[in-house]
């Protein structure tokens, strides 16, 4: 039988499947049902300062609209502040109190200051390790590269040096040169990497015309960005890598696992197929393994790398031209 054990940025999993961040496992059922199943981990919704901010604007509106019919009644609302804060580090110790498998905190701040006090609150809910979301969109077009990458370096460094739990890093694609973030992130200390977090974009509905914001669930072609810069980081940095993105399937697994990654987290897949899928996607991986003779992970992790892969070119090139243009296949494929 294959064992499925993996290491992921100084956690031990029982396979490489976790369940990335979402508002999934604020659910104890969904959590139960998770674990039947086999999840190796679960990452916990992002504590966001600026939902915390909008939810405490919201209570001092309250507060305010209140206070002229009892002065007493803003008693009922003691720490307002901090008040969003609470509920989530509450429930997430609860969730790492019954949870059987380990628990990923995740955290995404404005302020610098706040990255780091989050962070210790976090890892005080007794989580196993943090997952630094640094989900961003640019707003100032004064604002460079050199310098949100700075920012990110020095929130980075800030959070290593307040928790001990090993602390991961959650990137979109959008970086200009993301190779050279990633080695910068894994040379002040991230334990692991998460690639790639999808931005939620919005729409616009052309009857009301109104913007929309539909749930943004993956497909699964999507997972081939993934895939290149897990082939392209296999053996290249000290953090573990986790692909993130697109991932439906055991055999997309087991791509991810051939390009190189440790593990992978898992989000549409779940909400499209069940929570009972994980366990689907296991059987899989292990009778695929059991099919060419593969006893563990590291038998088969990184083989299709660009170290490992005999066509060098193969992660790097970006546009097959032949492809695109002048094949034959294509118009076998799509007559017109
Ligand atoms: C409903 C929903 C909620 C999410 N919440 C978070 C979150 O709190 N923090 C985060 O980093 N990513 C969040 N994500 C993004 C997912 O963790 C994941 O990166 C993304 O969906 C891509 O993975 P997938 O293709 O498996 O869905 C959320 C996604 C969905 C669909």
């Amino acid at each position: 039988m294959a064992n499925l054990t993996t290491e992921y940025a100084g956690l031990t999993l029982k396979n490489p499947i976790i369940a990335g961040a979402s508002n999934m496992v604020t659910d104890p059922d969904i959590v139960k049902k998770l674990e039947d199943a086999g999840v190796a981990a679960l990452v916990y919704k992002s504590l966001f300062e600026e939902q915390i901010q909008l939810e405490n604007l919201q209570i001092e509106e309250q507060m305010n609209r209140y206070s002229n019919f009892d002065a007493e009644m803003s008693r009922l609302f003691p720490e307002t502040a901090d008040a969003g804060t609470k509920e989530h580090l509450y429930n997430l110790e609860k969730l790492r109190k019954n949870s059987t498998v380990p628990v990923i905190a995740s955290v995404n701040a404005v302020n610098e200051q706040t990255w780091g006090e989050y962070a210790i609150q976090l890892e005080e809910t007794g989580v196993d390790a943090l997952e630094v979301n640094f989900y961003a969109v640019p707003e100032d077009p004064e604002k460079g590269e050199e310098d949100i990458i700075r920012e990110q370096l020095d929130v980075l460094r800030e959070i290593k040096s307040k928790v001990s739990i090993p602390v991961t890093v959650k990137l979109s694609p959008f970086y200009t040169n993301i190779l050279k973030v990633v080695r910068s992130m894994d040379q002040s200390g991230a334990d692991g990497f998460v690639l790639f977090n999808r931005l939620f974009q919005p729409d616009i509905d052309i009857n009301s015309e109104k913007l929309a914001f539909p749930y943004n669930l993956t497909h699964p072609e999507e997972n081939r960005l993934a895939l290149r810069f897990m082939g392209l980081l296999f053996d290249q940095i000290d953090a573990g890598l986790c692909a993130n993105g697109g991932i439906f399937s055991g055999s997309d697994v087991i791509k991810m696992i051939l390009a190189g990654a440790d593990a992978v987290q898992v989000v549409s897949t779940l909400y499209k197929n069940k929570p009972a899928h994980v366990s689907t996607m296991l059987g899989d991986i292990e009778r695929w393994m059991d099919e060419k003779n593969y006893s563990n992970l590291d038998d088969f992790r990184g083989k299709l790398s660009k170290k490992n892969v005999k066509e060098p070119f193969a992660y790097q090139r970006g546009q097959y031209i032949d492809i695109l243009l002048n094949s034959d296949k294509i118009k076998q494929l799509f007559p017109m």
